[in-house]
């Protein structure tokens, strides 16, 4: 799978958001350590909180498909500023694979390529409780 194959993927997704509240949609694409890719849309909510952002939703259905090994993931926005993971989906990626690339792309389909480890510096991780 490459780069650009994780992020078009990613942006495949922005149609199945559902984003009637802020009009942003996002899409992810987790690229396992076995070779499959899980997607995710962002799915908000009328109460805002309950908002699940599309890195989680990737997340969530990696995981409850028995996937706990990251690779790499894609994020992909409309926007004019590449679409950077919150603080709360850096640290749940950080939980299960803090070695992972993150590709994040914009609107016109450039992307970038990052370490985790750059964008979560002294993550708290599993190791940290011991
Ligand atoms: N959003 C994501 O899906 N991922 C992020 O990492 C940042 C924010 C979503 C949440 C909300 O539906 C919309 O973008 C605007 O914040």
């Amino acid at each position: 799978m490459t780069d650009q194959a994780l992020v078009d993927l990613a942006f495949s997704m922005l149609e199945r958001s559902y984003v009637p509240y802020s009009h942003f949609p996002v899409g992810a694409a987790l690229l396992c350590a076995d070779g499959s890719v899980f997607t995710g849309c962002n799915i908000e909510n009328a109460a805002y909180g309950p908002t699940l952002c599309a890195e989680r939703a990737a997340v969530a259905k990696a995981v409850s498909e028995g996937r706990r090994e990251f690779a790499a993931i894609a994020i992909a926005g409309k926007g004019a500023d590449y679409c950077w993971p919150c603080g709360v989906c850096r640290q749940v990626l950080y939980e299960f694979a803090p070695e992972l690339t993150v590709l994040v792309a914009r609107g016109d389909g450039a992307f970038v390529k990052f370490p985790l480890k750059e964008l979560l510096p002294h993550g708290f991780g599993p190791s940290s409780l011991n």
